[in-house]
């Protein structure tokens, strides 16, 4: 089934696409155009009028106060909450305007890393990293590395070396510090072989060098796979040196779009007030 979103006028959606496109000298990753979200009960909504577009291969970090719509934007762009208005393109194909297999496809596409790992303590790190293959591929073998056939085995061990901890795939999950949970989280993501990568928060729950070191790894992976990752976070320091970029929203609206070296603190201060 489609969902086709309204927005006020076709001509004013092309407008929007136009000029998000404008700042992305090739097709962007990820464009956004007209975007808006209101809960039920919400008086006013959570964002409106959201447009930008995302170069391949660049970082970008989104910042501001708590409940001014991040995680809400970031599931609206892969449509895990339904947006009201606008579209999502993803490497020039309409995410908002995708069928339900197309959507499944669409998103494997696209790794999410979120603040809590959710990895199966249980189970073995190369079991967990196997379970970012689901989406490609159905059914146990995916469960247990032991089951897996060997190519997605030796897959999921260069996942790990991607990030740095292949010498912990046959501990169990639940002997890991939180940052190395974290990096096994990316490496899971890495199985569904993403062009981009959304991560909300992903050191929020972590102390400041494991935090570092999650960072770190999504920098050593944009440079070594030219992916493009959109970070949330509240950190000015990690959108300053982790990002090429820097979107902040206020107020129900994208207050600031700017390089990462620009980001002073005399924006910094307008923007928190
Ligand atoms: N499922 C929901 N139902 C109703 N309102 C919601 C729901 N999820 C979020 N909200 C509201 O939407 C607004 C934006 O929430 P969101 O979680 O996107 O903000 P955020 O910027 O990610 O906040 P934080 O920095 O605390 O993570 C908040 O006012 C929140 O209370
Ligand atoms: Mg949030």
């Amino acid at each position: 089934m489609s969902v086709a979103l309204t927005m006020p006028k076709a001509s004013a959606q092309a407008t929007a696409i136009r000029e998000a496109q404008s700042v992305c000298a090739s097709q962007p990753s990820l464009l956004v155009a007209g975007l808006e979200k209101s809960y039920a009960g919400g008086a006013t909504p959570v964002f409106n009028d959201v447009s930008f577009a995302i170069s391949k291969g660049q970082s970008v970090a989104i910042i501001g106060a708590n409940g001014t719509g991040k995680s809400t934007l970031l599931r609206c762009c892969l449509r895990l909450i339904e947006p009201d208005k606008g579209c999502v393109h993803i490497d020039g194909a309409d995410l908002t305007a995708a069928c339900k297999t197309r959507l499944r496809r669409m998103r494997s596409g696209v790794g999410f890393i979120f603040q809590k790992h959710n990895l199966v303590p249980r189970l073995a790190v190369l079991s967990n990293v196997m379970h970012g293959a689901i989406a490609r591929r159905k059914g146990a073998r995916c469960w247990f590395h032991g089951l897996a056939p060997a190519a997605e085995r030796e897959y999921a061990m260069h996942c790990l070396e991607m990030v740095g901890l292949a010498d912990l795939a046959a501990r169990r999950a639940d002997q890991l510090s939180g940052g190395q949970s974290q990096r096994v989280a990316i490496a899971r993501s890495l199985m569904q072989k993403p062009s981009m990568i959304f991560a909300d928060e992903p050191a929020a729950s972590l102390d400041p060098h494991a935090g570092e070191e999650v960072m770190e790894t999504f920098r050593s992976l944009s440079e070594r796979t030219g992916m493009t990752l959109v970070f949330v976070s509240h950190q000015v320091a990690h959108a300053q040196r982790y990002a090429d970029r820097v979107l902040g929203l206020r107020q129900g609206r994208l207050a600031i779009d700017v390089e990462a070296k620009a980001l002073d603190t005399s924006i910094l201060g307008a923007f928190y007030g």
